[in-house]
């Protein structure tokens, strides 16, 4: 049995073969219908909780049709009206659903949280995104980027905004996968030190540049997010959009970065905030192809979880 907490914390192999295997599956199923099963039903005959404790629309979706078109049935659940958010514990919680569900994908808040309830389930957990991290979200960007330019290893990628959970599960890729990552952003919204820390162990120190132009110069790929996260208190929204606004990727920014270079955001957007619409719907951007493999990869985490 294999949770999958954190990139991090993932095997760079197993890593690698459930990018292999997301890839294999889209192709077999290519120009099919989206609710058409897949040939082989891996997931026959089990059930999987979707727990919910923010909003979601991708993650939602996407693992609810991919537990369906592996053959698989679905319950998705909101923090708020299970016992869960009525005093209940992470554990208890863990246990009793373990008997109940084959795998678990929770979007929570603390990190904490999510390596609670994967210690005490007796079934595989997925992070659906957590205050600290979004893996699912980083493999559906990793299979995108390879899928349209190749290897993304040796590569260069540049962060544009806040450091939060997405760009942290970003940095542990750029560990695990290989590649050179550049963060662009004002200090007061550093990325989290120990994200940091493991690039750095694992030879690819993540450059730190103020300066977005510098940063995005000679990239292959040009990432960033909402400004202000579900985490984060409204309370500090303008401040936030004050110091992020010389980081918004606009066309002006994106003409330092290589001709060839794409462009990503996990969705949802603001659009003319963190990136304009030019940019959103113009020749580099490949946001939703991203949403779409968000499907292929989660239904090759889930494969790789449970065995099948
Ligand atoms: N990118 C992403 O996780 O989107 P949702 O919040 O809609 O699930
Ligand atoms: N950083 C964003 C990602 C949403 C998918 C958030 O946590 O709200």
């Amino acid at each position: 049995m294999n949770h999958f907490l954190d990139i991090h914390r993932t095997d760079p192999a197993d890593l690698r073969a459930i990018i292999d295997d997301a890839r294999a599956m889209k192709d077999a199923r290519a120009g099919r219908p989206k609710g058409a099963k897949d040939d082989d039903q891996p997931l026959g005959g089990h059930v999987v909780a979707l727990i919910f404790e923010k909003p979601s629309t991708r993650t939602r979706v996407s693992f609810d049709v991919g537990v369906r078109q592996m053959g698989g049935e679905t319950l998705v659940l909101t923090g708020s009206e299970m016992q869960l958010g009525h005093g209940e514990t992470i554990a208890d919680t863990a246990r009793v659903l373990s008997r109940y569900v084959d795998l678990i994908m929770i979007r929570t808040f603390d990190q904490d949280a999510l390596l609670e309830l994967a210690e005490h389930a007796t079934v595989p957990v997925i992070n659906g995104l957590t205050n600290q991290s979004h893996p699912c979200q980083i493999m559906a960007d990793v299979m995108t980027f390879e899928e349209h330019r190749g290897p993304i290893a040796g590569r260069k990628v540049t962060w544009c905004g806040d450091g939060n959970n997405v760009f942290a599960s970003l940095a542990h890729a750029a560990g695990q996968f290989g590649f050179d990552l550049t963060f662009s952003g004002p200090e007061t919204l550093d990325p989290d030190a120990k994200a940091l820390a493991f690039a750095r162990d694992k030879g690819r120190p993540i450059i730190i540049e103020r300066d977005p132009e510098t940063a995005v110069t000679g990239a292959d790929l040009v990432v960033t997010d909402t400004w202000v996260s579900m985490h984060d208190s409204q309370t500090t929204r303008e401040r936030r959009h004050n110091q992020l606004r010389p980081y918004q990727v606009n066309e002006r920014l994106m003409s330092k970065a290589k001709p060839d270079s794409l462009f990503m955001h996990c969705l949802p957007a603001h659009r003319e905030e963190e990136a304009t619409s030019a940019v959103m719907d113009g020749p580099h951007s490949v946001i939703f192809d991203e949403a779409e493999n968000r499907l292929h990869a989660q239904k090759a985490i889930m494969r790789w979880c449970l065995g099948v």
